[in-house]
């Protein structure tokens, strides 16, 4: 009963993907709350890998309800592709899809302008989807919804006011102006597609609440991302954390349930902001050539290094996590040592937790904890772990103070350890 939402809980890339896939069996609906086509979450099952941007990750469960909320900001062309390749797997059906009429619309623009700043100097390293300049006209009041999609004159003019509100930063950065008609031609012909799914999607996960279902919120990016409480300027633009799924699904605080963070067993960012237990050379190469650690999205190299707990306890506390998700803890298999940073140190004082804004020069405190050898993908319970990998595990509740619901052993949807589900199954 209730909505149970799930979050990253480091700088994106956890896992949420592969966790909403296992939790969403039996479940009735998923509701993407935030962000936009800068997440990509991956999917593997029997093998088969699958990566949605804006499509809710319950998706390749064929009676769950995907709901895209209004927190959301949408490239219609991105959602259709999306979309399109769900329908050549047969599991395209309409009545199970819902896109808000109140989520705000990607627009060429958008991506004209998030490109040239991202070749400035201090440039955030965004994943050029148009995201930060979407939600900037969406609290500037002049953005485009996607229940304007329904109206082509409304569409239509604007489309061309927001283009001419544009077009002077995009004359500043020395870009080209995307052109009015071929714009208009395109969201046009992506509308017709889109019409019969969009409409008040609130109301269709409250009617789901209120009828008792079980209802996932799907979180996207991570909590060092969130726009208030991430390592500002190097954060999304939207709420990532738990509290974003009230206002992003237009539910109530006292219609969650249950909170999971999702951490990898150690850390990965991509794009620029600091990290303070990123490992370099050879070492971070190891990191990232054994856990695969290349963008679902952009595909750029993702920064490496150990797990670090301030921040975990720091994700904790800022989401009221009632649970976690470890993921990757396959890919230490091998090291005869791992390292977990326990505090940093900043001017001779401890810190436990993310300070305002000295992250780039705290000095990680570092405890080395025994390794394993044994391959653990094939294990299914916590008795099958070795000993080194349950004592990790067990180590990281303790520091996080907070109980492992999952533990994933591997990419595929059966490598998983459930301890707990949300929804009692
Ligand atoms: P998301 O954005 O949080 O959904 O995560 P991504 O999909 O961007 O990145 C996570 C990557 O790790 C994907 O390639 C997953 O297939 C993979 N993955 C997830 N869990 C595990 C695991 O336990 N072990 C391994 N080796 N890979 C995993
Ligand atoms: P998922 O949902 C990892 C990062 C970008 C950049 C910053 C701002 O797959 O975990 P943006 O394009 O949002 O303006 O970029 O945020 N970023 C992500 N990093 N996973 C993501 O999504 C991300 N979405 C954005 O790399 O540093
Ligand atoms: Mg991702």
């Amino acid at each position: 009963m209730g909505a149970t939402v799930i979050v990253g809980a480091q700088w994106g890339d956890e896992g949420k993907g592969k966790v909403v896939d296992i939790y969403s069996q039996g479940a009735q609906q998923v509701v993407r709350y935030a962000g936009g086509a800068n997440a990509g979450h991956t999917l593997v099952v029997d093998g088969e890998k699958v990566v949605f941007h804006l499509i809710p990750s319950g998706a390749l469960h064929r009676d769950v309800d995907c709901v895209l909320a209004q927190g959301t900001v949408i490239d219609p062309a991105v959602l259709v592709r999306e979309i399109g390749e769900l329908d050549k797997r047969g599991l395209f059906d309409p009545k199970r899809f819902t896109i808000a009429d109140r989520a705000h619309l990607v627009l060429p623009q958008h991506r004209v302008v998030d490109e040239l700043r991202d070749k400035q100097r201090g440039a955030l390293g965004t994943t050029k989807r148009g995201i930060g300049p979407a939600y900037e006209d969406k609290v500037g009041r002049v953005g485009v919804r996607v229940g304007d999609l329904l109206s082509t004159k409304k569409l239509e003019d604007k489309l061309t006011a927001n283009l001419e509100r544009w077009a002077p930063m995009i004359a500043a950065l020395g870009g080209t102006m995307p052109s009015v008609s071929e714009t208009r031609d395109s969201y046009l012909k992506l509308a017709e597609r889109l019409r019969p799914l969009i409409s008040d999607a609130a109301a269709r996960v409250s009617a789901s609440l209120r009828a008792g279902h079980d209802v996932l919120m799907e979180g996207a990016q991570g909590a060092l991302l969130d726009i208030d409480s991430g390592t500002y300027p190097f954060v999304t633009s939207s709420s990532t954390i738990a509290g974003g799924a009230c206002t992003g699904a237009g539910i109530g605080p006292t219609d969650i349930s249950n909170v999971i963070g999702i951490s990898k067993v150690y850390a990965t960012r991509v794009g620029n902001g600091p990290f303070p237990t990123e490992l370099f050379g050879t070492e971070g190469d190891a990191l990232r050539e054994a856990g695969g650690e290349f963008g679902a999205t952009t595909g750029r190299p993702r920064r490496c290094g150990w797990l670090d707990l301030p921040a975990l306890r720091y994700a904790v506390r800022i989401n009221g996590l009632t649970g976690l998700a470890l993921t990757k803890i396959d890919v230490l298999t091998g090291m005869s040592s791992i390292k977990l940073c326990t505090g940093y140190e900043l001017n001779g004082e401890r810190y436990d937790t993310i300070p305002y804004d000295d992250l780039d020069h705290v000095k990680p405190i570092y405890e080395e904890v025994p390794g394993w050898n044994e391959p653990i993908g094939h294990c299914r319970t916590m008795a099958d772990l070795p000993k080194n990998a349950r004592a990790y595990i067990e180590r990281i509740e303790r520091e996080a103070d907070c109980p492992a619901w999952l533990v994933s052993v591997g990419a595929d949807r059966e490598q998983t350890i459930v301890l707990r589900h949300p929804f009692g199954r």
